[in-house]
């Protein structure tokens, strides 16, 4: 594990313990804007995929995207072991559904989306997390033969509200990116309401 992962599991694992499986739990303010993202994420399933999560948490979009009628396979990985147990606890139910805190539970899958990975850098250089990211889109798009989607806070933030904890991605330069590296079909939306966007690689 590197030293901006074990920050990242760190951060999160005390979220959790301070607001259990809940928005607040994963640093979201709500469900409402928490769904917004899975909504435009979802946007890439459109076949009977096998879905994988990267940084699922306490397994959110899987409630939310069987409740929108998704009765694919769905695995979710996320790096703190605590948010896996959540997860499991949560969905000991669903027989499509698997959990893990290692990449490989994500073995298999036809696409993954990856909601809220890339907004808290802690006190990690710009230089350094922009490095992390491009690493990080590198996995999806091998752990993803059929696609990829993600999402980010966007630099075109109103600077007064802009926190230095926090990473601002830009959308033209990621979407460029995805474009030259990774496929000819890329979306970038940015019409939703909250200060991030969401890129959806179609392979
Ligand atoms: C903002 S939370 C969102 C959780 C979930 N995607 C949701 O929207 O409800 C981000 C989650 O991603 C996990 N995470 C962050 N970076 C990760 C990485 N590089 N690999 C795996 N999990 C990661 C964190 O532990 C945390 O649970």
């Amino acid at each position: 594990m590197t030293a901006i992962e074990d920050a990242v599991r760190g951060y999160y694992t005390r979220r959790l313990a301070e607001h259990g499986p809940t928005p607040r739990g994963v640093d979201w303010n709500g469900a409402e804007s928490q769904e917004v993202r899975f909504r435009q994420l979802l946007r890439l399933v459109d076949g009977p995929y096998v879905l994988g999560d990267y940084g699922c948490g306490y397994g959110a979009l899987l409630g939310y995207a069987r409740a929108a009628g998704f009765v694919g396979e769905y695995r979710g990985y996320d790096l703190a072991p605590a948010m896996i147990a959540a997860a499991r606890d949560r969905y000991a139910a669903d027989p499509r559904a698997a959990f893990g805190d290692r990449e490989d539970v994500l073995a298999g899958c036809d696409v993954v989306v990856a909601s809220g990975v890339f907004n808290v850098k802690l006190d990690a250089p710009v230089g350094e997390w922009d490095g992390y990211v491009f690493r990080t889109l590198d996995r999806l798009a091998e752990l993803g033969p059929r696609g990829f989607a993600f999402n980010a806070l966007t630099s075109y933030s109103d600077p007064d509200r802009m926190r230095p904890d926090l990473y601002y991605a830009d959308p033209c330069r990621l979407f460029d990116r995805c474009k030259r590296r990774y496929s000819r079909q890329v979306a970038l939306l940015h019409d939703y309401g909250l200060y991030e966007f969401t890129i959806l690689v179609r392979k």
